[in-house]
């Protein structure tokens, strides 16, 4: 199995958390989307556990929300010591209105608008991370007007090519993200910060790209960003007290995607990093983890109903299900790879060569392509795993379809963390 939450029983039933799927679809209608919650909090623990052994309490791992928002999840990372890092007004109300200390949450973001600043300066957020010059104007005006000094830091380009998928590929120097290094531009930009009263520079981040499995990226972009924090304490005579190095970590969606050894892999960094800073006679600022998806993702399945089973004779297969690209988009979007079960036949022999689609008026609504399935029926439970990040949050209504419950599993019982979309929330602010 891709991970150890799921499991098929004796009667070749697929359970996920020690739960069985069949009758979770039957209890909550589907789509409907799983949540394993002991092992987002196992997740979290794997990284807060490696972060101490490596750097004692001088760290810090921010749930990277984007990959799931919802309020519950921030009372979850909350209890598991992590900080956030939220990219909207609407997450930050989100983890407000879950009672989530604000003053933990880090607003990322390329472009906040005034209204942005404004939201989250008011309602104490701890940190903003600076993507660019104009940003640190309208900060130091709001912060001023809030009788407030306003912690941030500055995401820098470090000129990074991660070779993952061009969407999440964000540490190269033209990105739409951050300052670049190499330009000379994040040198003025540090500059530029220190001018300002109601502005307080507490370090630096980088933010290399997604479904990263190596450690070797991770070293290439602390190496840089140390040689850029040696350069301003000599020549700007700053001490950063932050290193935020992002996230990126990534996950099994199939038996081709390799296992990462979390705990290995910050060890590695962290050893790189005191050497370096040894070297450099600087002392080893704060260091921050930014992990989203390998929180997340695995905790993750989604439920759907098989419909249409249609076959077109001597061309190709389809098995239609409940949802597709409106709760998943991310085979649209990116190609991306999942593991699929047929929950109620899964020792079954798989047969049917198919592709699984959702119900959108639209040929790329695409769950998976190519898979092998045991013969589908109308009425069978099809399973995607590792849905649990950047599924929920990607989410939309498209030809007004109404969004999937997330239900939480846990010790053996389940609950409703986010309720089903109903047809009266669709037109909500139709008027
Ligand atoms: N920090 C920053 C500044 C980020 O931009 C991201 C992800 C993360 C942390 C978390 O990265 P993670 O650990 O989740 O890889 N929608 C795409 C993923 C976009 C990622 C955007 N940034 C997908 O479905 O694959």
């Amino acid at each position: 199995m891709i991970c150890n939450n799921i499991n098929i029983n004796n009667s070749g039933i697929l359970e996920f958390a020690g739960q069985d799927t069949t009758c979770l679809a039957k209890k909550y209608g589907t789509p409907l989307y799983l949540l394993d919650e002991n092992k987002i909090r196992d997740n979290c623990k794997t990284y807060v556990n490696a972060m101490a052994k490596a750097y004692g309490d001088n760290f810090a791992v921010l749930y990277a929300s984007k990959a799931n928002s919802f309020k519950k999840i921030y009372n979850i990372v909350n209890e598991e010591n992590m900080c956030v890092d939220v990219v909207s007004v609407g997450e930050i109300y989100t983890a407000l209105k879950a009672g989530y200390p604000l003053s933990k949450a880090y607003f990322h973001s390329n472009n906040k608008t005034d209204a942005d600043v404004d939201f989250a300066i008011k309602n104490g957020v701890g940190y903003f991370v600076v993507d660019n010059a104009e940003e640190l104007d309208v900060i130091d005006a709001t912060a001023k007007k809030y009788g407030i000094c306003q912690n941030i830091l500055l995401r820098l380009t470090p000129g990074i090519d991660t070779h993952t998928y061009e969407a999440v590929n964000t540490g190269k120097v033209d990105s739409k993200f951050g300052t670049a290094i190499e330009t000379g531009q994040a040198y003025k930009i540090v500059e530029k910060t220190l001018t300002f009263n109601n502005i307080k520079l507490c370090g630096f981040h980088c933010h290399i790209g997604s479904m990263v499995f190596d450690s070797d990226t991770f070293l290439r972009g602390a190496d840089i960003m140390l040689d850029f924090i040696y350069k301003v304490k000599t020549e700007l005579n700053l001490v950063t007290e932050q290193l935020d190095l992002g996230g990126g970590y990534g996950v099994r969606y199939t038996k081709n995607d390799p296992v990462i050894d979390i705990e290995k892999n910050i060890l590695q960094v962290s050893d790189f990093i005191k050497n370096k800073c040894y070297k450099l006679n600087i002392t080893v600022p704060k260091i921050l983890l930014e992990p989203g998806r390998s929180i997340v993702a695995d905790a993750g399945m989604t439920l759907y109903t098989v419909g249409t089973v249609k076959k077109i004779t001597g061309y190709k297969n389809y098995v239609s299900v409940d949802g597709g690209m409106t709760d998943n988009p991310r085979y649209a979007l990116y190609g991306s790879e999942y593991t699929l079960f047929l929950a109620n036949k899964a020792s079954q022999k798989s047969t049917l060569e198919c592709d699984v689609v959702g119900r959108c008026c639209e040929s790329g609504d695409i769950i998976q392509q190519n898979v092998l399935l045991p013969e589908a029926e109308r009425g069978d439970i099809l399973a995607v795993c590792t849905t649990g990040a950047y599924n929920y949050s990607m989410a939309m209504n498209y030809n007004r379809i109404a969004r999937p419950p997330i239900v939480m599993l846990k010790d053996g019982s389940n609950y409703v963390a986010v309720k089903r979309e109903t047809l009266d929330d669709l037109i909500a602010n139709d008027l």
